[in-house]
């Protein structure tokens, strides 16, 4: 099966260098699409478009932001599509490439190495296309967990934020030793060799944290003072309330969506009666409706020329990204 890359960045590259396949590679930045197709083989193409239409299916590896503007360049062409985009649920990339079978993976750096987790999302159409195929792609990559939907940002902040979060305990880890007198390089083998050994032991005993927390800290103890000290600096409440905070801003975004979707609606001319696009639009209409008529009423129309403009769904959107950035700072502390 051949696959596209729609963006080489950093989750693109450790994509294909654990894919270990040829890959059709595409970015807006073509030094850097040269340089990953020239380190995992393969080709640049010379647009989005043609990388599309050259492969069996394509990952969409660029920013969120940029889905619909790539959709408009690739829909056409595209035969599956493999959506990485963070806080992206796959109904919005259904949205935006109708009638093509759609895959949302959540992948980690660790792919890089064939050890990392991959959670998996299937999309309404998945079964019209190569299914299995992408599955058993995606399975060589480490653990892949098929998850509901609803479950995937809890996901995302275990296993895509998580190498992130061990790599800030090695180098605390590392700057205590050094800090301590070890020379850096001896303190960073030992941080990052003693991570990997604590993840094969918890491998082989069931994953169980706790019994290899007792059999390392004697009563009374230097771990005992450790582990004491890294409750008192709230390590593991920092974890909780950031998965929160995420969530929080995934839930925005989301509404986001929903409020440009209404806006497109009130614009669009109306589309022949399709029951399930309907449900889906009365639904929209039933969610945004009561917050935007909170600004329609208090917000005067502006007049462009002959024009009447609604700024209420402007100024509501600008609301609603202030005040849950601060929501979601607040629950960060
Ligand atoms: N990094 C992670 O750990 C991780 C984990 C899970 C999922 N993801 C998801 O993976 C995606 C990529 O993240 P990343 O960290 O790899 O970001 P990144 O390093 O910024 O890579 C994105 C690439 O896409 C390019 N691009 C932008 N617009 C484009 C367009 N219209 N057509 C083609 N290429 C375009 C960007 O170029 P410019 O830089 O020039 O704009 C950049 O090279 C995101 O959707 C993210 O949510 C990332």
């Amino acid at each position: 099966m051949r696959i596209g890359l729609i963006g080489a960045g950093n989750m693109a590259s450790a994509l294909a260098r654990g894919l270990g396949e040829p890959v059709v590679v595409s970015d807006v930045d073509r030094p850097r699409a040269e340089a990953l197709a020239r380190e995992v083989g393969g080709e640049v193409a010379e647009s989005n478009a043609a990388a599309a239409a050259a492969v069996d299916a394509v990952v969409l590896a660029h920013k969120p932001a940029q889905l619909g503007a790539v959709a408009d360049e690739i829909r056409d062409e595209a035969h599956a599509l493999i959506s990485i985009l963070g806080g992206t649920p796959v109904a919005v990339v259904e949205q935006a490439y109708p009638n093509r079978p759609v895959y949302r993976f959540m992948p980690s750096i660790p792919v890089e190495v064939r050890q990392g987790v991959v959670c998996y999302v299937p999309g309404t159409r998945a079964g019209d296309g190569p299914e299995g195929e992408i599955r058993e792609l995606f399975g060589r990559l480490g653990t892949l967990i098929e998850l509901p939907e609803p479950l995937i940002d809890a996901g995302t902040a275990v296993m895509s934020c998580g190498p992130a979060f061990y790599a800030l305990v090695v180098e605390a880890l590392v700057d205590a030793g050094v800090a301590h007198g070890l020379a850096p390089d001896v303190a960073a083998k030992m941080a990052v060799d003693t991570l990997a050994g604590t993840a094969a032991v918890l491998r082989v005993r069931g994953n169980d944290t706790h019994d290899l927390r007792r059999r390392v800290t004697s009563p009374g103890g230097m771990t005992a003072r450790g582990l004491a000290a890294l409750e008192r600096g709230g390590v593991r409440a920092a974890i909780t309330r950031h998965s929160v905070a995420n969530y929080v801003i995934t839930l925005i975004y989301v509404y986001v969506i929903l409020i440009f979707i209404r806006v497109l609606m009130s614009w669009m001319p109306r589309v022949p009666y399709n029951r399930v696009l309907d449900v889906f639009l009365t639904f929209v209409r039933d969610v945004v409706d009561p917050y935007l008529n909170l600004f329609r009423r208090i917000l005067p129309m502006a007049r462009l020329g002959p024009a009447a403009i609604d700024l209420s769904p402007m100024v509501a959107t600008i609301v609603l990204l202030v005040v849950g950035q601060l929501v979601a700072n607040l629950i960060n502390g």
